[in-house]
């Protein structure tokens, strides 16, 4: 955490593919944030296990999964990029969020949390942001609320060879979302 007012945030996104919109969005974030926000991207959650208290009983916590904790814990706060996947969270991240609330001190607890997902339907993901926020209240986090950034019809609204973020109604929102996630940050955490 930065003790010199500058904010850093992790960034989980919730799709693994190459070319991912999310990730695209993702990579968008440093353009519109205020200048003491710097975004950093997680460690991945690729290679965890499907959740087991088997696996966790005999060997422990993987090593990806100490990984991302140890960042989380480390961040001032989270901003997590993801598609809905059957009108909810995808699986891996879902499994990972599942991995990371069974450590002792699970690094959720206390943590400034924005959600944005890129999403080829109508409804861009949002369904998928209230199941996370369903998910993340039970973990403690403080949920930030407004304004929500959803983007629906993903493919219109990137460059389909570079995946440059091209649409300026939801620049618009990513700034306004970023603004006020600064501020949001501050007086919960105090910095
Ligand atoms: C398993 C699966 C389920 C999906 N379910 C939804 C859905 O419920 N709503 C939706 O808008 N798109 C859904 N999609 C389409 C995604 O929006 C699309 O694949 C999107 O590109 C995924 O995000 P990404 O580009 O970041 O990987 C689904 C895709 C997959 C692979």
């Amino acid at each position: 955490m930065a003790n010199d007012g500058h904010l850093d945030v992790l960034v989980i996104c919730g799709s693994l593919r190459k070319g991912s919109y999310n990730a695209a969005l993702a990579r968008s974030l440093p353009r519109f944030a205020p200048p003491t926000m710097t975004f950093r991207g997680a460690p991945s959650f690729g290679g965890f296990p499907v959740y087991n208290a088997d696996i966790q009983d005999s060997t422990g916590f993987p090593a990806d999964v100490m990984a991302l904790a140890d960042a989380i814990r480390a961040a001032d706060a989270l901003m997590i990029v993801s598609p809905e996947y059957n009108w909810s969270i995808p699986g891996g991240l879902k499994n990972a969020i599942d991995w990371l609330s069974r450590l002792e001190q699970q690094p959720f607890e206390g943590k400034p949390v924005a959600v944005q997902s890129a999403a080829r339907g109508l409804l861009g993901g949002a369904r998928m942001q209230y199941h996370l926020r369903q998910s993340l209240t039970t973990l403690d986090v403080f949920w930030f609320g407004r304004p929500e950034v959803i983007v629906n019809f993903a493919p219109t609204k990137f460059d389909e060879k570079t995946l440059e973020l091209t649409d300026k109604p939801t620049m618009d929102m990513i700034k306004a979302q970023l603004a006020a996630f600064e501020k949001f940050i501050r007086r919960v955490s105090g910095k």
